[in-house]
């Protein structure tokens, strides 16, 4: 008696026969029965708990921080790669002085660099287990593999920048797999391959190599549950995108083709987004692709007609100040 009247709707629910309370369950509204699905979906993005290893870590800046930052939030746990000792020190100095200590403290970061075969093979044998790889990392001498002309006789500078910027991904994936026990995700880092930018020149070439050689791994690979795959980012403001000549006019001419919105700055977050995708079982029959985060600038052709315009959103401060100017303006007037 006293069950219902404290708890009315429990007695009501215990009393009940299970075949009813089975219907009752089925016949739920379906958003309630989705919840368990979302937060397992969730979990499908990361491991909880599951090492991921995030390589070409230089400054907050980075691709590579902004993903790492986005595993971490969802559980996993990040093991960074900066290439040398020196850039470790420089990283601590000046490149993240707006993270607060604690955060620097808890951060995990080891040297490899991507040309020396036993650092990478070190690397891989101190991470223990690992779910996943993201290999952020390229590099071509500006003087002259980005220069105003495409043909050079600097060819060593051409073998560095391919060793560095593609190749590396083969060294990185064969030794990241013997660690990733029940399968995992290799994912690199691409840049609009099949198109010509002026400057981009060699690197250019190298992306395209790189994407080629994303499919030859992902079929060596597949059969061991290991997949690999790439993204395709539009301009993004990095330390390696201001050795870029003329970077700026490139970020310029991407907005003016862009169909979505594009930041140069905050879209990296969106880029961070769809490596976690690709590293996680979300997309699980994915490999051997490169998948645009670019704002949908390579699916079109020319610059956006006036009227095509993505609208453009003043940002919040800009807005509030522009009121301030609108308020007063309108006082001034009054008073006269
Ligand atoms: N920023 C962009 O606009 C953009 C767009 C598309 C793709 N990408 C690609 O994203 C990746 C990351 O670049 P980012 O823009 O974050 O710039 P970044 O300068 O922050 O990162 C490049 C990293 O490569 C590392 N690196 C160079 N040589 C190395 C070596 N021998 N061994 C180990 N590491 C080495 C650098 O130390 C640095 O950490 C690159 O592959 C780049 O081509 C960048």
């Amino acid at each position: 008696m006293e069950t219902r009247t404290v708890l009315p709707a429990a007695h009501r629910v215990l009393n009940q026969h299970p075949a009813f309370l089975l219907k009752k369950i089925w016949h739920y509204p379906a958003r309630s029965r989705m919840i368990p699905q979302l937060i397992r979906k969730e979990c499908m993005m990361i491991k909880k708990g599951g090492t991921y290893v995030v390589m070409g870590l230089l400054n907050t800046d980075s691709i590579a921080y902004a993903t790492g930052k986005m595993i971490e939030e969802l559980g996993g746990k990040v093991i960074y790669t900066v290439q040398n000792e020196r850039l470790k020190r420089i990283f601590f100095d000046r490149g993240c002085s707006d993270l607060p200590q604690e955060i620097k403290d808890a951060m995990d970061i080891r040297y490899c660099d991507v040309t020396v075969e036993n650092e990478v093979r070190n690397l891989f044998q101190g991470v223990g287990q690992i779910e996943g790889v993201v290999h952020s990392i390229a590099f071509a001498n500006p003087k002259t593999c980005l220069g105003n002309k495409v043909y050079t006789n600097a060819f060593d500078d051409i073998k560095q920048g391919f060793h560095i910027s593609c190749v590396s991904l083969a060294t990185v994936a064969e030794f990241a797999q013997e660690h990733m026990g029940k399968g995992g995700s290799v994912v690199t880092l691409s840049f609009a391959s099949q198109l010509a930018f002026p400057y981009y020149n060699w690197m250019g070439v190298n992306k395209a190599a790189l994407e080629a050689l994303v499919r030859a791994l992902a079929r060596e690979y597949g059969r061991e549950h290991v997949r690999v795959n790439a993204i395709s980012a539009g301009p993004l403001t990095t330390k390696a995108a201001k050795s870029i000549p003329h970077f700026a006019h490139l970020a310029r001419t991407w907005k003016k083709i862009s169909p979505l919105p594009w930041d140069p700055i905050h879209d990296k977050q969106e880029v961070a987004n769809a490596v976690v995708f690709l590293l996680g079982d979300l997309s699980k029959k994915i490999t051997g692709q490169t998948l645009y985060v670019d704002g949908g600038a390579s699916s079109v052709g020319g610059e956006l007609l006036k009227h095509e315009k993505p609208i453009k959103t003043m940002p919040a401060k800009k807005k509030i100040a522009a009121q301030e100017r609108l308020k007063r303006m309108q006082e001034r007037q009054r008073k006269k």
